[in-house]
């Protein structure tokens, strides 16, 4: 359980023995190479971490999104497909035919899958949206239960309750029909995915939780704290981390990975992009999670700015043409180590 990316891992081996092979042949001699990833996938494994991106099922035709999905990500998230109405449009029918194209996608390519999302406001099918009280909370339950035990032992983390906490200054929660079930209803949810499936990492998700002097990030916090102390089974705190000129990143976001870590969790940078894809602003994301232990990696919300679900933002790593930006350089710069000229 819990394993670590391999695919990128195993390649920079295949390379070595390549270039050592080589090295032997011509001089007799073993060079060790300094090791600098060319990929994303490859360059975070080098540290520890994955580098994934949102995946949308009907974009798996694509062969220009394919070849940079299986060259560049070691991790997907499915970005609708895993939702509660994709999975259970009628009540106790459960559906994975849009989600499981994805999953074997990531299987046979190597790559780790992030779940995503079990219990959300958001994306309620039909019958869920008119449902409130015990039987919510049964149903709730039941959802978590059933679509965890399908994906039991393939996915590396669950979003099990996702953008829970009020926007603004209350630091409380937002009011949803889950809500309205009993405050209880977020660790219910946990408990459900942990008996499910043990060896999938269990992750409270949300937005706006970047800054640390804001009231939603302290909302969070102390949950997780207490969550921590009452031993609710929570393993990690996603940032989905949708930067733009409203929710700007700012540089507390260290501050912010750190303290949420030294509760006990792990931190995982969960639905990256910024808006205008500013280098500078890419690389300081990177070197903030490469900071933090705990930080176990980064997925950006799409791969081509055509891909992104707030396109004209243009806030991804690749240009709708495929081609790789600023941004791109910067990234894979910063997980190597390495330095790019600032740009501006
Ligand atoms: C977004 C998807 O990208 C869109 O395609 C969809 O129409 C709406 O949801 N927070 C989340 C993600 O947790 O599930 C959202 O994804 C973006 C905001």
């Amino acid at each position: 359980m819990r394993n670590t990316t391999w695919r990128a891992a195993s390649r920079a081996a295949l390379a070595l023995t390549g270039a050592g092979a080589l090295a032997a042949g011509m001089a007799m001699v073993l060079v060790t190479p300094a090791s600098a990833g060319t990929t994303l996938g490859a360059s975070a494994a080098e540290k520890g971490r994955y580098f994934g991106t949102a995946v949308a099922a009907n974009k798996l035709s694509d062969s220009a999104y394919t070849t940079i999905l299986n060259r560049e990500f070691t991790m997907v998230t499915a970005e609708n497909e895993m939702k509660i109405d994709a999975t259970e449009p009628q009540q106790g029918q459960f559906r994975y035919s849009q989600a499981d194209p994805i999953v074997n996608h990531a299987r046979t390519h190597g790559m780790q899958v992030r779940g995503h999302t079990l219990a959300w406001h958001g994306q309620q099918p039909g019958w869920m949206q008119g449902m409130e009280g015990t039987a919510l909370r049964t149903a709730m339950l039941n959802h978590v239960t059933q679509v965890v035990s399908h994906y039991r032992g393939q996915i590396y983390s669950w979003d099990v309750v996702n953008e829970a906490f009020a926007d603004g200054n209350s630091g409380g929660r937002r009011d949803s029909n889950l809500q309205r079930t009993g405050n209880d209803w977020i660790e219910a949810a946990f408990r459900a995915a942990r008996a499910a499936d043990p060896g999938a990492k269990l992750c409270y998700n949300d937005y706006n939780t970047d800054n640390w002097t804001w009231a939603k990030t302290q909302g969070v916090y102390n949950m997780v704290r207490d969550f921590k102390a009452r031993g609710v089974p929570i393993d990690c705190v996603g940032f989905q981390s949708h930067f733009n000129n409203d929710s700007p990143y700012v540089s507390n976001y260290r501050t912010t990975l750190s303290s949420f870590a030294a509760l006990g969790v792990d931190v995982q940078i969960t639905e990256l992009d910024i808006q205008g894809a500013p280098a500078n602003t890419y690389r300081s994301v990177v070197e903030d999670c490469l900071a933090v232990a705990r930080c176990n990696g980064i997925t950006v919300w799409g791969i081509r700015d055509s891909d992104s679900w707030r396109a004209s933002q243009t806030p991804l790593l690749f240009n709708s043409n495929g081609s790789k930006k600023p941004a791109y350089d910067a990234v894979l710069a910063a997980l190597n180590n390495g330095t790019t000229p600032p740009t501006t």
